[in-house]
């Protein structure tokens, strides 16, 4: 028995008697009960009632695949190939590792419920509960040389703010190179990935973790920085916006991005960048050295730029290294 159409029936969060959902899934009742009883996957908080049946509190907000596939057909730039998974280890690492190449003018996009093994910045595991958050990669052939990779992490953040943005949050920043930031918080990472050469061009796998609804539990107990959610953050629910909702937007934002970022390079996005940039003025030490300085913006390249203690100025390039606020 597969467990998405048994998650499927209690979205709607009411209760479902076990005969109810045998009948609905054309299994038996013992099989539900197997089933509820191997454990829902990580996150998902099952009410058992006997007599009454099984629920989920709160329902679940699930992706909706034939939907996402639908809106790509009309709105995605060229070719896309979707892959929807209930649970993957890591979407990005599914993208690097499950195709060796991405034809030129191709994009896949892969998103799941949840990751087992999802991937954060330095090595850093990342928090990923069933349904709760967005865990969505995007891998597509860039041509040309190194330097045109530069910037393209910092301005797929871009993308991502704008995206939230659309639906009413304010106060949204990144910390440079890719962190989505609100009022102090982790709202969001950005893993870019890639494999190529100058030679025969790159595959690059862009993956965008974006809290939604996660709040403070059993779960989120692992994560080792202030992190915050749209729902904590926005301090109320979701209403009727989605995850979908925001999942569409968000690669809507990250394609018409990317296309401008084809045109212009980041420079054409400097402006855009000083608008969110949340470390601008603020004392940051690089990380694995004892350099620190205070920020004084980004270059056309999208490099970091501090000016140290000395007086002198220093460079630091995303990818290289990263920096911490220290009075975070
Ligand atoms: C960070 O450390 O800030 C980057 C986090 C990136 C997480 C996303 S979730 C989707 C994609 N798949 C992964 O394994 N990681 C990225």
């Amino acid at each position: 028995m597969q467990i998405r159409p048994l998650l499927e029936l209690l979205a709607d969060g009411n209760f479902h008697s076990g005969q109810e959902i045998g009948e609905c899934l054309g299994v038996s009742r013992t099989s539900v009960w197997k089933m509820v009883n191997a454990g829902l996957p990580l996150g998902i908080d099952l009410d058992v009632q006997k007599g009454v049946g099984y629920r989920i509190p709160g329902g679940l907000d699930l992706l909706d695949e034939e939907a996402i596939n639908h809106w790509l057909a009309s709105n995605a730039p060229g070719k896309v190939c979707y892959h929807q998974f209930n649970e993957i280890e890591s979407t990005n690492a599914y993208l690097m590792d499950s195709m060796h190449s991405v034809d030129e003018g191709v994009v896949h996009i892969c998103a799941a419920e949840m990751q087992t093994d999802g991937r954060g910045r330095r090595g850093k595991v990342w928090c990923s509960p069933f349904g709760q958050n967005l865990y969505v990669s995007i891998a597509f052939h860039l041509s040309g040389g190194g330097e045109r990779l530069s910037g393209l992490s910092l301005v797929v953040g871009i993308a991502v703010v704008q995206a939230i943005e659309a639906f009413g949050f304010s106060g949204v920043k990144l910390k440079w190179p890719n962190d989505i930031y609100v009022h102090d918080e982790k709202l969001g990472g950005i893993l870019v990935e890639l494999t190529g050469s100058p030679a025969d061009g790159w595959k690059v796998v862009v993956g965008v973790g974006l809290n939604v609804y996660m709040k403070d539990g059993e779960v989120s107990k692992s994560i080792d920085q202030r992190w915050t959610s749209l729902v904590v953050s926005g301090g109320r629910d979701l209403g009727n916006i989605s995850r979908n909702a925001v999942l569409l937007c968000l690669l809507d934002c990250i394609f018409k991005t990317l296309a401008q970022y084809e045109l212009s390079g980041f420079s054409g996005f400097m402006d855009e960048w000083h608008r969110l940039d949340y470390l601008q003025g603020k004392v940051v030490q690089v990380l694995g050295t004892d350099k620190s300085g205070v920020v004084l913006g980004v270059q056309s390249d999208g490099a970091l730029r501090l000016r140290m203690s000395n007086g002198g100025n220093l460079v630091v390039n995303a990818g290289e290294v990263s920096v911490r606020a220290l009075l975070d």
